[in-house]
């Protein structure tokens, strides 16, 4: 399995991150997002969104309260998902209808077969910067577009 850790030193080089990888999703990934509260997996959501469609990304906020929130971009839609309050969630009617972007996501779904899985874990370090460890589950393709 492809594993990297990179850093972050701010927002700004958050949403560079976010917008060189957006530049490989073909729109079938399902990206799980790890982290304390607070780490930027919303925040690197937003930047995601916004470089695939700009006025989409403006409507990224976090779904804690919604479970799910669904965003329609030129390229293919964005079902985000936070499941910090909830145990289960079946991502059946989401998978292959789009890019899959869960917080807080349950075990079980890094088991899923047959879907590209985008493994990022945010950590806060000391100095108040980031880093963040990205594996690749049948997801090769993306390697370029991580740096
Ligand atoms: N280098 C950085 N990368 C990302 N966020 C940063 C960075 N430096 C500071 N921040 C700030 O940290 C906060 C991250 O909040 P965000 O809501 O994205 O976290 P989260 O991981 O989604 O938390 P939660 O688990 O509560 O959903 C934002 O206020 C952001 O501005
Ligand atoms: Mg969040």
């Amino acid at each position: 399995m492809f594993e990297k850790r990179i850093k972050i030193k701010s927002p700004d080089q958050l949403k560079q991150f976010a917008s060189t990888l957006s530049s490989c999703l073909k729109g079938n990934e399902l990206i799980l997002l790890t982290g304390d509260l607070g780490s930027g997996k919303t925040t690197f959501t937003k930047f995601l969104v916004s470089s695939i469609d700009s006025e989409a990304g403006e409507d990224v906020n976090s779904p804690t309260f919604s479970i799910m929130n669904v965003y329609e971009t030129d390229r293919f839609p964005i079902y985000h998902i936070d499941l910090y309050r909830v145990k289960q969630f079946d991502l059946s009617d989401v998978l292959d209808n789009g890019l899959v972007i869960v917080e807080w996501p349950d075990e079980s779904m890094y088991e899923i077969e047959n879907t590209p899985i985008l493994i990022l874990d945010f950590f806060i370090t000391e100095d108040e910067g980031r880093e963040i460890n990205i594996r690749l589950k049948n997801a090769d393709y993306v390697r370029k577009c991580i740096r």
